[in-house]
Formats: structure tokens, C-alpha cells, sequence
């Protein structure tokens, strides 16, 4: 007799009724999981919707800080903040980026005199601030790695000096967590933490983000492959998030989100820090695209999303539906 074997062992005993399937359930979605990216843009009062993400606005600053001081009673942890750049500040070499009183350094400044309870997380990268909207600094149609990273760590210490909580350097130069590390300890900013952009792809799902920050326009001559991941790569994962563990990350990240969730349980496996993954700009379309068709049960199938990074292994998720999604588990 094997007992291991139908009839004796009925793997659906333990999905008669919901009391059992909640006892026995794996994993949990808190909103504790969740950060929030918000947009933000020059003005009093201004708030616009993104057509590519629907339900997802651009704020003024005034306007962001009463947002923020919601997503904090709901109980989400931190938000990371984008920022819209007028186009006449964009340079090639993204002299706005470290610019002390600039839109990103202003809202954080905002944010933290409003409230010290929730996390401010600044983007790191040069994007929002170059004419060519690539993350770094481009010579002879190439984007230079250590160039960049001059202008990057400028960048860090402008964000932290101002407030923030934690750096996410999501531009994929090599050596940039280690410089931002050195840079911050060098002028006494030791317990800003690093989240590393560790494993992120040259992906199409960026689509609806780039839209948001008005950088899709200026994009379009020269991809980020040269320095984002190939998406059929895996194990180039690893290396990359080895290496950033080791220049001083506190916290990496693997994004876009659901169609790489094989790297995000590759990286639970492997090692011991907190993973992060962003369900990202594209996928937040989609499922409100199928959703305003009727196609799709949108909040069921956010929920899924959020449940699916979990079983994967993440730590928290980067989320645009982060508040809708609090408000849905706080009831
Ligand atoms: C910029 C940056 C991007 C995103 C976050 N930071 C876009 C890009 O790399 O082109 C994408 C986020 C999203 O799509 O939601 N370095």
C-alpha cells in the first residue's frame, strides 16, 4: 500500500473551506510589502494624470505631500520618488541632477518636514536630467561608465544631504554602489542605505514610465542595452548582485517584476539580503488596460501580482498600486 497515494492523501482536504485554506496558506501580502513610486513636477496644485498608466498622476509638490501623508496612515513604509524635468534644465551631462535645491531634492525636503515616519527612496540615475535620456553621460555615442559615475555619486549626496532615507541607483554602471558608498561614508552620511538596481533589464516594460517623465521623446536613437541586462540572461544576475552585496548594497533589486520572477527566486535561494522587485511601469498598464476593457478583474489580479512576488521570495515590492492595494488589505 502506498500511503503517500490517492486515495488516502487528497491535496484538496486542505481546500474544503476558506478557515482551512487560510491556515494553510504559504505566503502573506502585508502592506508592510509595499513601496510606493510617485511623480513629482514643478508647480502648486498641479495634478495630471499619466494616459499610459491610468489611476497614476503626476503631483506638485504640495499636492505629493498630502499623498505621502496618506500612504503613511495606511501603513506603506516608503516611497520613491521620480521626477518630471522641464526640458530646459535637461543638459547632456545632467547638471541639474546634482543641483542641491532641484525638484527631487525640494520634494524630499518637503516630505521629511511633513512627516519623519516614512521612507523616502531618490532614484539614481541621470535620465530625468539628460537631453539624450539616457542614464549617463554618452561620449562618442557610448555611454561612458566612469563618467557617469562622477556625476552619480554628485547625485547621491545632493538626495541625501536633503533627506533621503535611501539611494537606489538604478542606472547599471559598473563600480556605482561602491563609489555612492565611499562618497556618502566620506562626508558622514553613513546610515543612508543603498538599494541597488542590481539585476535590471533592457526591457520594453519602461514604456509607460519613460511617458511620465517625458524622457520616451528623447530616447529613441540609442537602446539601453549597453548597459541594462539581456533579458535571457540569469546567472549574468547573480554576478551582478554578488558584486553590488559586496560594494556595499543594502538591499538589491530585480526588475521589471513578473516576467523575471525566476530571477527573484534565484536571488532568495542565493543570497541573504533583502530582495526587492518592481512590478514595474508596463505591467501596471497592462492590467489596467485589460481591466478598463472588462477583460480582466483588475484588483483580483494586482492581488495575484503581489502574492506571486512574495512566493517568489521578494522582501518588498515597488508597486504603482501600492495605496489601492493597502486600502484593499487594510479593510
Ligand atoms: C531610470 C528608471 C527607469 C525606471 C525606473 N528608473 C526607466 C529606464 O530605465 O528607462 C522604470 C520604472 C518603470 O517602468 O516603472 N533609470
Amino acid at each position: 500500500m502506498n500511503l503517500g497515494q490517492f486515495p488516502n492523501t487528497r491535496l484538496r482536504r486542505n481546500r474544503t473551506d476558506s478557515w482551512i485554506r487560510d491556515l494553510v496558506q504559504e505566503n502573506h501580502l502585508s502592506v508592510k510589502d509595499l513601496i510606493w513610486p510617485v511623480f513629482v513636477i514643478e508647480g502648486k496644485g498641479e495634478k495630471q494624470e499619466i494616459d499610459s498608466m491610468p489611476g497614476v498622476y503626476r503631483y506638485s509638490i504640495d499636492l505629493l505631500v498630502k499623498e505621502v501623508l496618506r500612504a503613511e496612515r495606511l501603513g506603506i513604509p516608503a516611497v520613491a520618488i521620480f521626477p518630471v524635468i522641464d526640458e530646459s534644465l535637461k543638459t547632456p551631462k545632467a547638471r541639474e541632477a546634482y543641483s542641491p535645491n532641484n525638484l527631487v531634492c525640494r520634494t524630499v525636503k518637503a516630505i521629511k518636514s511633513a512627516t519623519k515616519n516614512i521612507g523616502v527612496i531618490c532614484d539614481i540615475a541621470l535620465d530625468p536630467y539628460t537631453t539624450h535620456g539616457h542614464d549617463g553621460i554618452v561620449r562618442k555615442g557610448y555611454v561612458d561608465n566612469d563618467e557617469t559615475l562622477k556625476v552619480l555619486f554628485e547625485q547621491a549626496i545632493v538626495c541625501a544631504r536633503a533627506g533621503c532615507d535611501v539611494v537606489a541607483p538604478s542606472d547599471m554602471m559598473d563600480g556605482r554602489v561602491g563609489v555612492i558608498r565611499e562618497m556618502l561614508d566620506m562626508v558622514e552620511l553613513e546610515n543612508v542605505k543603498i538599494l541597488a538596481y542590481s539585476a535590471k533589464y533592457a526591457s520594453s516594460f519602461y514604456g509607460p514610465f519613460r511617458d511620465a517623465i517625458g524622457s520616451s521623446k528623447n530616447i529613441k536613437s540609442l537602446g539601453k542595452e549597453t548597459y541594462q541586462m539581456n533579458p535571457a540572461n540569469s546567472d549574468e544576475a547573480m554576478r551582478e548582485i554578488f558584486l553590488d552585496i559586496e560594494e556595499g548594497a543594502d538591499m538589491v533589486m530585480v526588475k521589471p517584476g513578473i516576467a523575471y520572477l525566476d530571477i527573484v527566486r534565484r536571488a532568495k535561494d542565493n543570497f541573504d539580503i533583502p530582495i526587492f522587485a518592481y512590478h514595474v511601469s508596463g505591467e501596471y498598464a497592462m492590467i489596467k488596460a485589460a481591466a478598463n476593457n472588462g477583460w480582466i478583474d483588475g484588483q483580483k489580479v494586482m492581488l495575484e501580482s503581489m502574492i506571486s512576488f512574495k512566493r517568489a521570495g521578494a522582501t518588498a515590492i515597488l508597486t504603482y498600486c501600492a495605496v489601492d492595494i493597502a486600502e484593499i488589505l487594510i479593510k
